[in-house]
């Protein structure tokens, strides 16, 4: 079998992606880089907002014509396959297979059936699970918990993902392993909600720890970095900041989705927190990591959302200071309780609010990362930028970096880079040696001189 993975959304789906994947290797089946080679193509679907359920729509209308000239079997896994939205979809282009978030090791028993195969439980043998990491990386994922027991009025997550279940920490520590020995040094531990870690019923029996405690362990593993998202601020308490601090390997980044600036709004949401709250938290987080790199998710022009209660997320951005932001134009979910209780904002409106929001975010990341030159940064390296003559990496607090190449660096590894030069969007600088001296750079390279003088050097 030939087979061709096709992901949307977010981390979570990128890791079982790969989960899946490798369970196709297991059983003999070959990666294969576009569908015209494959003979089964399994997209991996988001629901979260109207865009990529779209997405999916157009990728299943074309490979329903694909069908009709040759074998192929389609599968839909994730997020909207859970959905009677995604099942209708699967009817009517004629899906084959159909997995959702908690049938993934179902694959199996999919391809070895003749007739369609829809899996929709949520099982359990799923966090025994470990996915080999994907070869020659340095950074993984490591999910630590799968579903969410929040109650988001926009939010289709917790309908397609189910509860909150904690996977258990000696299986988290095992799939660390496995991932330490194949040379991955910076991982993120992944969850809806991963300040939550270890608080859902089958966890406090099975005494697991918590987040917190879960940061301190794997700080012990010998990981060289840990990141994680994403935190809700309900459940982010001061013990986790205090333990980051603490725990050299943990990275000084928090991602603390806000998602609204006026309480009001923040209320119909069910988020559970207010302005203030919020605020009091990122007071927290700064007084345990002055230098900490924060980053959010917003959602502008929630159903009934004024100008007001907007000018109230504008002045939280000036209060907290993000470097960085998700920012979204509120989309209605059907089966979400905002999309039957409240009307919609016209879609002008939105997208108006969402410029202004995105031209505030550029002032700020513009500003942060220009109060970065001067400093030294440590950047895990993946290897060559755009322009060959550089390399590209990103720092602890997940800026993107830009080097030019000196001797004997190839890419693959973490480095102490002085910043001299940044946009909103990059920083740009030099590598340095043990003593905190500048790299001599290799000389450029320029691909335009190279490709003209091609001909004469064949001749
Ligand atoms: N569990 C994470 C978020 C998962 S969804 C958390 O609570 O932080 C990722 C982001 O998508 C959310 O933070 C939110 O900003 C956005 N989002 C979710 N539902 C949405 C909707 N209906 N319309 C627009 N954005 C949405
Ligand atoms: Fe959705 Fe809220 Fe759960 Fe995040 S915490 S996944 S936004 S319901
Ligand atoms: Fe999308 Fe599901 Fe992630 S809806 S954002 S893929 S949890």
């Amino acid at each position: 079998m030939r087979a061709h993975l096709i992901t949307y959304g977010c981390q979570m789906n990128e890791y079982d992606t790969h989960l899946v994947q490798s369970q196709l290797v297991s059983f003999g089946a070959d990666i294969v880089e576009s569908v015209d080679e494959a003979d089964f193509v399994l997209i991996n679907t988001c629901a979260v907002r109207g865009k990529p359920v779209e997405k999916v729509r157009s990728v299943l209308g074309k490979l329903r014509k694909a069908k009709e000239h040759r074998p192929l079997v389609v599968g839909m896994m994730g997020c909207l396959a859970q959905l009677e939205e995604g099942q209708q979809m699967a009817r009517k282009f004629g899906v084959d297979v159909l997995l959702g978030p908690g049938s993934l090791l179902d694959i199996g028993k999919a391809l070895e059936t003749n007739d369609r195969f829809w899996g929709l439980a949520f099982k359990d043998e799923l966090h025994d699970h470990i996915p080999p990491p994907p070869t020659g990386k340095l950074q993984a994922h490591l999910t630590i918990m799968r579903g969410c027991d929040h109650h988001c009025t926009y939010c289709i997550v917790p309908t397609t993902r189910g509860p909150q279940v904690s996977r258990h920490p000696d299986d988290i520590l095992r799939e660390l392993d496995t991932l330490l020995a194949a040379g991955v040094q910076e991982v993120t531990l992944l969850g809806q909600n991963v300040n939550a870690y270890g608080v859902d019923g089958g966890a406090r029996l099975g005494g697991y720890p918590s987040f917190a405690n879960l940061l301190r362990l794997v700080g012990q593993s010998g990981v060289r970095r840990i990141k994680f998202t994403t935190s809700h601020p309900m459940n982010f308490t001061e013990d986790v900041a205090a333990t980051m601090a603490e725990t050299p390997a943990v990275c000084e980044y928090v991602h603390l989705p806000v998602q609204s600036g006026s309480s009001r709004v923040l209320r119909r949401m069910a988020r559970e927190y207010t302005r203030e709250k919020y605020l009091a938290h990122i007071a927290d987080i700064r007084k345990h990591m002055p230098d900490v790199v924060l980053a959010t998710d917003i959602i502008v022009g929630f159903p009934g959302e004024t100008e007001e209660d907007f000018q109230e997320t504008l002045s939280l951005y000036d209060e907290v200071g993000y470097d960085s932001a998700y920012m979204f134009a509120y989309s209605a979910r059907p089966g979400t309780p905002s999309y039957k209780h409240f009307d919609d904002l016209p879609r002008e409106v939105k997208t108006e609010r969402l410029s202004r929001l995105i031209a505030k975010q550029k002032d700020w990341s513009a500003r942060k990362n220009a109060g970065k030159i001067g400093t030294v940064q440590e950047v895990l390296l993946r290897g060559d930028a755009h322009d060959a003559n550089f390399l590209e990496g990103h720092t602890r607090g997940n800026h993107p970096t830009v080097v030019p190449k000196v001797m004997g660096i190839t890419g693959a590894g973490i480095y102490q880079v002085r910043i001299n030069h940044a946009t909103p969007h990059v920083m740009y600088g030099k590598l340095l040696d043990a003593q905190g001296n500048e790299l001599p750079e290799l000389p450029k390279h320029n691909p335009e001189a190279a490709a003209l003088s091609a001909p004469l050097a064949m001749a």
